[in-house]
C-alpha cells in the first residue's frame, strides 16, 4: 500500500519556524480532537488497533518515530521525522507505532471525539471488518 502524506508549509525567519494545519485548507476533515504521545518507551510498540470511522493525521513534531500501516491486504512502514510531515491514517487501517526516540512527540489530529466503540482492537476482527467492506456483522 502507498501511504498518503501531507507536507505542511514551513514559515521561517530569524526568530524560528512555524507550521500550520488548517482544516478545510491543509487537511480535508474537521479536527475534533488533538492528542499527543510523548515519553514513549523506544522498546515498545503501541497502537495495535484500527478505527471504524475515525480519520487522523499523525505528525512527529519533535524527534522521530515509525508507523506501520496495514489496510488488510498490504502493509507499509513509514518514518515520521519532521514537524512538517503529516501521515494520513484513514478509517479501517491497522496501525502500530514504534522506534520512538526519547525526545519524540507524536501529535495526532483526529476527526472525531474519543469513543471506544469506534475501535477495532483485535487483528482478526479487523480483517473480517475489511472483508465485509466496513459493514457491521
Ligand atoms: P491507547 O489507545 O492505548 O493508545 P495507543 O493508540 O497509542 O496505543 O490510549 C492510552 C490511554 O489513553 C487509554 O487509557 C485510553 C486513553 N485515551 C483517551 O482517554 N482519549 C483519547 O483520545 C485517546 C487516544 C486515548
Amino acid at each position: 500500500m502507498k501511504p498518503k502524506f501531507y507536507h505542511f508549509v514551513e514559515h521561517g525567519d530569524s526568530r524560528g519556524k512555524l507550521a500550520v494545519v488548517e482544516p478545510g485548507k491543509d487537511i480535508e476533515f474537521p479536527i475534533r480532537r488533538i492528542y499527543y504521545i510523548y515519553g514513549a518507551d523506544s522498546n515498545q510498540r503501541r497502537g495495535f488497533h484500527a478505527h471504524k470511522r475515525l480519520e487522523q493525521v499523525l505528525l512527529c513534531v519533535h524527534g522521530s518515530c515509525k508507523v506501520m500501516l496495514d489496510d488488510g491486504s498490504s502493509r507499509c512502514d513509514v518514518t515520521l521525522d519532521s514537524p512538517t510531515l503529516g501521515l494520513y491514517v484513514g478509517n479501517a487501517m491497522w496501525r502500530e507505532m514504534y522506534d520512538f526516540t526519547p525526545d519524540a512527540v507524536l501529535l495526532v489530529l483526529a476527526s472525531e471525539p474519543y469513543t471506544e466503540a469506534d475501535y477495532i482492537r483485535n487483528y482478526d476482527e479487523f480483517l473480517k471488518y475489511v472483508k465485509r467492506g466496513g459493514q457491521p456483522e
